[in-house]
């Protein structure tokens, strides 16, 4: 950890405690008289991730002894905006936050700083941009990026096809993680498409992350090239899931390579049954746990630990970026499983 980061959120913890102290208990031992109230605004709870984390995320909250208001913004950002000013009406005194549009939500660290005491902003797995956020919690995005790229390179090895042809499926343009995805592709990609082994028929972005959406670019992709696809780089499973079913119309199920992310259990079950050829496995429930730790330690004037920064385009945002997993049928046991984040049974149907 930087001692610049340490310091960044040793003083940020410091000036929030100081203004949690005026209007709590006096500055005595306890910070507030009250139980402390944190604010959780998701932009969606439409992939089964989002789930997770919001349940995971309001048990060790409230292990700790806070109370949760969670809402969810149905991917829209003016519902987003509200339902901060919402939470931040309601008197929350931290604010976690996975926006929609990381650069719209700034907006909602702005409003929750200019609250009297100020109220800290955690981005929960997507960055808020060009904002003074005061911690960001994720994975190493580009890191998962190159997983799925590299995966691709060694598909297209083992192939012995020259060159493999592929069509790449981005995230929602509006979501910075999407876009670290795709320069984690890219970078893994490169040598590949340069060299010739590796041949990108078809790529575009999905909006809002819609399965729907990424079915009619894999329906454009069949319509132009035929059968002579070889694999679809989707980054995620929601939008693996849309692919499949336009290669399941045409009877290419299995005959093409398809990537995913998250682990949800229908990826896991979909790579036992050989539909979609890996998925990543993001350690969510430690995510949330710790954005939770987080989140309380703001409203008892403990020091923060975030180890690493990412700049937002304002600022180098201390920030905590865990380690992700490639998940194949392989290894669906001893990630996904081992972790209990789903039993074998529900994987294995058959
Ligand atoms: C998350 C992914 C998720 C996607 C769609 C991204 O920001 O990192 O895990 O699949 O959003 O919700």
């Amino acid at each position: 950890m930087s001692l610049k980061s340490i310091l960044v959120v040793v003083s940020l913890v410091l000036s929030v405690a100081i203004g949690l102290a005026l209007r709590g208990s006096g500055g005595g031992a306890a910070v507030l008289s009250r139980k402390p109230l944190i604010g959780l605004s998701l932009d969606t709870l439409k992939e089964a991730r989002w789930q997770v984390d919001r349940d995971a995320f309001k048990a060790r909250c409230e292990a700790l002894g806070a109370e949760v208001k969670i809402e969810s913004a149905n991917s829209d950002d003016n519902v987003q905006i509200q339902n901060v000013t919402g939470l931040l009406t309601g008197g929350v005194d931290v604010l976690v936050v996975a926006s929609h549009n990381g650069v719209v939500m700034a907006k909602a660290v702005e409003m929750a700083h200019s609250q009297k005491p100020p109220v800290p902003v955690i981005a929960y797995d997507r960055l808020i941009m060009n904002s003074p956020v005061d911690v960001y919690l994720s994975f190493d995005n580009v890191r998962v990026g190159k997983q799925q790229g590299q995966f691709m390179v060694e598909a297209a090895a083992k192939s012995g096809k020259k060159p493999f042809k592929i069509v790449r499926m981005y995230g929602a343009k509006s979501d910075n993680n999407a876009i670290l995805f795709k320069q984690g592709q890219d970078e893994a990609l490169k040598p590949a498409i340069d060299s010739g082994a590796i041949q990108v028929l078809l790529e575009d972005w999905c909006d809002d992350w819609k399965p729907e959406n990424a079915k009619k670019i894999a329906n454009a992709a069949l319509t132009r090239f035929g059968h002579d696809i070889d694999a679809i780089l989707a980054s995620n499973d929601g939008t693996a899931g849309g692919a499949i079913q336009a290669l399941s119309e045409e009877g290419l199920v299995g005959k093409v390579i398809v990537t995913g992310q998250d682990a949800e259990l229908v990826a896991c079950q979909r790579l036992v049954q050989g539909s979609q050829s890996m998925t990543i496995y993001k350690p969510l429930k430690q995510l949330a746990g710790r954005a939770a730790e987080l989140a309380y330690a703001f409203t008892q004037r403990k020091a923060v630990v975030a180890p690493d920064t990412v700049n937002n385009g304002k600022f180098d945002v201390p920030s905590v970026l865990m380690d992700t997993v490639v998940v194949t049928k392989d290894n669906v046991d001893d990630t996904v499983v081992k972790d209990n984040m789903f039993k074998h049974e529900q994987i294995f149907t058959k």
